[in-house]
């Protein structure tokens, strides 16, 4: 492990200093754009405007005879489109695949001072973050690039859930984590062929009773684990955790359902890779407006965070208060973005 003065020193002559602290940024919906598509090129600058985050996907289904074309594809799309508030990210092909030098190469080239996260595929431990982080060293120093690109580690390798704290605190440059449940699926042997959400049979039986037909039965959630342990891995190191694809577009409910209990254990956004999630995640990604505004009355009560009150019935103490910060910082933030949430939410 590095000592903490060298952690933060840039892995290249001339490359920018590493970032201390995340840049505050809004990012409940990651939209997946697929740049070899005219027809969606085209409707970029529209999406971009819809969304928190516009990302260029290069990778899994992206074939392989597009993926040239993918490349350039995003690259023409970052340099036309005014992003304003919306964040540009990209992600590329897999480190071992013949594609991932190119795709970092080109593209820092390109649009480097664009570019605001690279999503990283299949990461499996710490060693794939610092060849990617020293890499991005050396391209930013070749094209001066002035702010660092951010890394995003997708968790879809058993090995990768395994490695996920020393993931999390590989470099500077970490911004966060989404899981991957299509990939992490079949990495560690799991029986499903969907993409993320729950399988009916997945669940808690009741206890027989006298009539056996009618055992209640309840399916959980398959990715709670491994959701928890991407949220204390990024919480505890100041990133951000994501629920990552959902499969099954006509689904809505299951997929609102499944954004909602990421956002309850942690995380601050999710994968839309259709565009009916977008509302959907930004529904559920931004707190409800009751909760807001009791949030904001524990605050009122407590205006130096210490003691405790009783405010409709229920205890509040500091503790409850931290609870508070974290809705009504979030609803903030929401609200500066966001002008019909935040007449809701009263700011
Ligand atoms: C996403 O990349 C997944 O594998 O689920
Ligand atoms: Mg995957």
């Amino acid at each position: 492990m590095k000592s903490p003065a060298a952690f933060y020193r840039p892995l290249a002559i001339g490359a920018p200093e590493p970032v201390r602290q995340l840049p505050l940024a809004l990012e409940r919906t990651i939209h997946f754009l697929p740049p070899h598509i005219e027809k969606m090129r085209a409707k970029a600058a529209k999406i971009a405007a819809t969304v928190d985050v516009l990302l260029g996907n290069l990778e899994d289904a992206i074939p392989v005879e597009a993926k040239e074309a993918a490349r350039a594809g995003f690259i023409e799309v970052a340099r036309s489109v005014e992003f304003g508030q919306t964040g540009l990210w990209t992600r590329v092909n897999a480190l071992n695949s013949p594609w991932f030098l190119d795709d970092v190469s080109e593209i820092v080239a390109a649009v480097g001072n664009k570019l605001d996260v690279i999503m990283v595929p299949k990461v499996e431990g710490p060693w794939d973050i610092h060849f990617v982080d020293q890499l991005l060293a050396l391209l930013e120093a070749r094209h001066e690039v002035r702010k660092p690109i951010l890394i995003h580690a997708i968790l879809e390798t058993a090995e990768g859930v395994k490695n996920v704290d020393d993931i999390a605190r590989a470099s500077p440059r970490m911004h966060g984590m989404s899981l991957g449940p299509a990939d992490l699926a079949a990495s560690r042997g799991m029986k499903t062929t969907r993409v993320g959400g729950g399988h009916p049979f997945y669940g808690v039986l009741a206890d027989p009773g006298e009539e056996a037909s009618r055992r209640a039965f309840y399916q959980q959630d398959l990715w709670h684990y491994t959701v928890a342990r991407m949220v204390d891995a990024c919480l505890s190191n100041g990133l951000r955790p994501f629920y990552g694809p959902f499969g099954d577009f006509d689904d809505e409910a299951g997929c609102e359902a499944q954004f909602r209990n990421a956002f309850l254990q942690g995380c601050v956004g999710a994968w839309t890779l259709h565009p009916s999630q977008i509302e959907i995640a930004k529904r559920v990604f931004s707190p409800e407006v009751e909760e807001v505004k009791f949030a904001r009355r524990i605050l009122d009560a407590m205006p130096d965070g210490s003691g405790a009150v009783m405010i409709d019935g229920k205890m509040q103490d500091d503790a409850t208060w931290k609870q508070a910060k974290v809705i009504v910082d979030l609803a903030g933030l929401v609200a500066s973005k966001d002008p019909e949430r935040a007449a809701a939410y009263g700011f």
